[in-house]
């Protein structure tokens, strides 16, 4: 038996889908352990394409146990919209998914609070009320799963919220009050739908790896989104380094295996906030278009650059991974002379380690190395030998400064565009 943690490296989006759906295979449980449906998860099988925003990957595979949970942020609304997505598709939700007593509730007061809070000052959010449902998690006025299954307490939260929000809505921004009874009502119906799935998750989760069950947990979002380890405040509101497995399902850190980070070719990210490694010139479109980098969730355009090795060392070092996925090599073919940024000059200091301060991130040039690139393409390949020799040395040479081997590379969209040098399972 195994449990294998997966954590993006960036700052989210570095194909954690793909690699997460390759490994369910050897799985019998995929557990979703932080953040909410601002995540979207692409994964493509056969010609059919799917972006899960909060159930785990692994649902498309027959048989697996997904479990939402105590970590994760839910979006009642959100969340059957997707059940019922996937089960227009033929996949089996009802058998296999379970939901945390304990995961918090987003509720319509997040969402309209966060609009009126980002106008004001703006992070660039996926306004899907992921900051302020985890504000109130941390205030101790959170809705949680459980509370769908008590009527009387879920209507008295959401009295007692509504009367500071509401104020907040009508006084400090001047927008619309929300009405409780529709609320109420609303989240009643959702009740209705959604206990059959509401379980003890941690209980679940520690008799599964118990009885020898393989357990996969797919992060999402990236290290430097972490809210206390990214680039704060321009980051989401949970741990997404390996730690929040801990706290996000009840599993104790003793448990945990192994820790692969999935690590995009080059660097993206979306939303406002510091990123060294920007390319702002033609370069960095191009890399957009042929990378398809869109959000998943929002559609947005997200900002690309070279691949930056001091956010690296740091997502390793706080992450502790065992092995690492490298994504998206084929989006660098054809690219003459590719840059690696090896360091940061910030003033007339050389810094090796990710500055906590924004000053220093938002002002620091990055030094780059410059690798020769490749004109031959890596798209589809399957077997390290086929690749060619330039991209082995990219490859090498991100290897060899991280001191974390690399296990498994993608070469494209496809379940099948994978070379596996060492499987985590
Ligand atoms: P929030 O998570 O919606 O609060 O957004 C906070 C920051 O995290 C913003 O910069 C978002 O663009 C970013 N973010 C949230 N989810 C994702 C994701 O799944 N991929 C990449 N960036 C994300």
């Amino acid at each position: 038996m195994a449990t294998v943690v997966i954590i993006g490296a960036q700052w989210g989006d570095e194909g954690k889908g793909k690699i997460v759906d390759f490994l369910t295979e050897k799985c019998d449980y995929v557990v979703r352990f932080q953040g909410g449906c601002n995540a979207g998860h692409t994964v493509v099988v056969g010609n059919e394409k799917y972006i899960l925003h909060l159930i785990p990957s692994g649902i498309l595979h027959k048989g697996k146990k997904c479990i939402i949970g105590n970590g994760v942020v839910l979006d009642p609304l959100g969340l059957l919209k997707e059940i019922e997505t996937l089960m227009s598709k033929g996949i089996d939700i009802d058998e296999n998914l379970y939901i945390a007593k304990h995961c918090h509730l987003i509720m319509p007061y997040h969402i309209a609070i966060e609009e009126q809070a980002e106008k004001k000052k703006k992070i660039g959010t996926t306004k899907k009320g992921i900051g302020p449902c985890y504000t109130d998690k941390i205030a101790r006025n959170g809705v949680r799963m459980v509370d769908l299954l008590y009527p009387e307490v879920l209507r008295s939260k959401i009295t007692a919220n509504l009367e500071i929000i509401n104020f907040l809505l009508k006084n400090l921004y001047g927008a619309n009050p929300l009405d409780e009874q529709q609320i109420f009502t609303q989240y009643i119906d959702y009740a209705e739908k959604l206990k059959k799935y509401i379980i003890d998750a941690d209980v679940l989760i520690n008799k599964a790896i118990e009885s020898g069950k393989n357990i996969l947990f797919e992060g999402a979002q990236g290290t430097l989104l972490d809210i206390d380890h990214g680039t704060y405040p321009y980051v989401t509101s949970s741990n997404t380094i390996a730690g929040g497995v801990c706290t996000g399902t009840g599993v104790s850190p003793k448990k945990i295996d192994k820790i692969i980070g999935i690590v995009k070719a080059y660097t993206t990210r979306v939303g406002e906030g510091p990123f060294p490694t920007e390319i702002k010139d033609s370069l960095g479109e191009d890399i957009r278009k042929k990378g398809g980098e869109y959000g998943a969730t929002t559609g947005r355009p997200r900002r690309c650059g070279w691949l930056d090795l001091v956010g690296l060392k740091h997502a390793v070092r706080v992450n502790g991974f065992t092995g690492i996925a490298i994504t998206k090599l084929d989006i660098l073919d054809g690219i003459e002379k590719i840059k690696v940024c090896v360091g940061y000059k910030y003033r007339n200091t050389i810094l090796e380690d990710f500055p906590k301060e924004l000053e220093i991130l938002q002002n620091c040039t990055p030094i780059y190395e410059e690798l020769p690139g490749w004109k031959e393409t890596t798209a589809g390949i399957k077997d390290y030998e086929n690749l060619p020799k330039n991209s082995q040395k990219y490859l090498q040479f991100i290897e060899d400064s991280l001191k974390v081997k690399i296990q498994i590379i993608s070469t494209g969209q496809k379940r099948d565009e994978i070379i596996i040098k060492e499987s985590p399972l």
